[in-house]
C-alpha cells in the first residue's frame, strides 16, 4: 500500500476568498497547501479593473502567514461596460491572468454579469487576439431552463457559438459539472480546459436532497446526478491536460447557508488535498494526481509546476478537521467529504514526518 506522496506544491484554479474578515480567515488555509491560486472577482461590487485586482491582491498577500508563498492569480470580472483596453491592460501588467464570465444571474454575486455575449464580443475578440484566457460559468440562466440542464443547454446556445467565432480564444469551462461538459471539453481541438471541484467528484445530489435537505452540500452548477460525477472523476483521473483543479471553495456565513434561500458555495479549501488524495487512491490512480493539482492547470496558465513540493501521507488515524471554522464573528461550515480521509498534508502542525512513519 502507498502511503507517501509527493507532488509539486499544487494550484487551485478557481477560489473565492471573498474581501475582510472573511478572508483573512480562509486564506491561510489556501496558502497552507497550496502554491498558486485563480482567484474569482465576485466581491460587492466586482473587482472589474486592474486597479482593484491589483489592490485587492495587496489584501490577499497581507492575510498569508508568515513563512508561507502564495501567489493570488487575478481575474476581472466581465460586464457589460468593460472595455478592450481596460483587460488588455490587466493581462500586460501580469497581475491579471484572466477575465471571468457569469451569466448575469448565475450564481452569488453575479448582477453584474453578462446578459448577452453579443455585448461583449469586441472585449473577447481583443482577449483572443492577445491570447488571454476567458473563464465561463457554463450555466444559462433563463427561468425556463431545469437546473440540472443549465450546462448542457449554455454549451448548445453559448459556448459552441462562441467558439465557432473565436476559434482562437482561449476558455476554461469553470467547475464542469456533467458528463456533456466532459465530453464537450475532450471533442475540442484546442483552446478549451476545464476545472473541476472536490466535491463534485465526491458527492451526487442524493447528498444535497436524499433524507432531508442539506444546505452545505447547495453550490452552483448544483450536484448532478451518479453518472455525471462518474464521468467527472473518469476526467479527473484519466491524465488529459485539459482538466485540472479548481477547488471553487467558496465559504458563505453558516446564518446565510442555514436559511429559506440558502446561498450557493462549499467551503473546501481546508481539506481538499487530502480528500482528493482519496479519490485518486480510490481510483486506482494516486500517481496522477500530481498532473492534476499541479501540471496541468500550470500548462494551461503557461506557468511552470512550482518548484516546492507538497508532501502527503497516509496514516493509520484519519483526518480530523474542525465542523467549522470562525472568520470574524461569522461561523463557516467545513465540507464533510462524508467519507473518512486517511490521507494528511506532512507538514500540518501535529503530523511532522516523524509522526507520520510512526503513525502507519
Ligand atoms: C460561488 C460563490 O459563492 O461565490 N458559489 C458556488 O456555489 N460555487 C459562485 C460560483 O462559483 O458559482
Ligand atoms: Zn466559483
Amino acid at each position: 500500500m502507498q502511503t507517501e506522496l509527493i507532488l509539486p506544491r499544487p494550484d487551485d484554479m478557481h477560489l473565492h476568498l471573498r474581501d475582510g474578515d472573511m478572508m483573512r480567515a480562509v486564506t491561510p488555509y489556501s496558502s497552507r497547501d497550496f502554491a498558486r491560486a485563480i482567484i474569482m472577482p465576485n466581491l460587492v461590487p466586482p473587482v472589474t479593473t486592474l486597479e482593484a485586482a491589483t489592490a485587492y491582491r495587496d489584501r490577499i498577500l497581507a492575510a498569508v502567514p508568515k513563512g508561507q508563498d502564495f501567489r493570488p492569480m487575478m481575474t476581472l470580472y466581465l460586464t457589460e461596460t468593460t472595455t478592450p483596453d481596460e483587460v488588455a491592460a490587466a493581462f500586460a501588467s501580469g497581475i491579471v491572468k484572466a477575465v471571468k464570465l457569469y451569466p448575469a444571474g448565475a450564481t452569488t454575486n453575479s448582477d453584474s454579469g453578462v446578459k448577452d455575449v453579443r455585448n461583449v464580443m469586441h472585449v473577447l475578440e481583443k482577449m483572443s487576439e492577445i491570447g488571454m484566457p476567458l473563464l465561463v460559468h457554463g450555466e444559462v440562466t433563463s427561468a425556463e431552463i431545469d437546473i440540472f440542464d443549465r450546462e448542457a443547454v449554455f454549451i448548445d446556445r453559448v459556448l459552441e457559438p462562441l467558439r465557432r467565432a473565436l476559434p482562437d480564444l482561449r476558455i476554461v469551462m469553470e467547475h464542469v459539472t456533467t458528463k456533456d461538459g466532459v465530453d464537450y471539453v475532450r471533442s475540442a481541438d484546442s483552446g478549451l480546459a476545464a476545472t473541476l471541484t472536490t466535491h463534485h467528484l465526491v458527492l451526487n445530489r442524493n447528498a444535497l436532497l436524499a433524507g432531508g435537505i442539506r444546505p452545505h452540500y447547495y453550490c452552483l452548477p448544483v450536484l448532478k446526478r451518479e453518472r455525471h460525477r462518474l464521468a467527472l472523476r473518469d476526467a479527473a483521473v484519466s491524465g488529459d491536460a485539459r482538466f485540472f483543479l479548481g477547488t471553487d471553495s467558496a465559504p458563505h456565513a453558516r446564518s446565510a447557508k442555514e436559511s429559506p434561500c440558502g446561498c450557493a458555495g462549499m467551503f473546501t479549501a481546508i481539506n481538499t488535498m487530502p480528500i482528493l488524495a482519496s479519490v485518486f487512491e480510490q481510483e486506482g490512480q494516486l500517481d496522477r494526481l500530481a498532473d492534476f493539482t499541479s501540471k496541468h492547470g500550470a500548462g494551461f496558465y503557461g506557468l511552470e509546476p512550482t518548484a516546492a513540493r507538497l508532501r502527503l501521507v497516509k496514516r493509520a488515524e484519519p483526518l480530523d478537521w474542525p465542523a467549522q471554522i470562525d472568520a470574524g464573528g461569522d461561523e463557516v461550515t467545513v465540507f464533510d467529504p462524508g467519507f473518512p480521509v486517511y490521507w494528511h498534508v506532512a507538514d500540518q502542525p501535529g503530523a511532522t514526518e516523524e509522526q507520520s512513519h510512526e503513525d502507519i
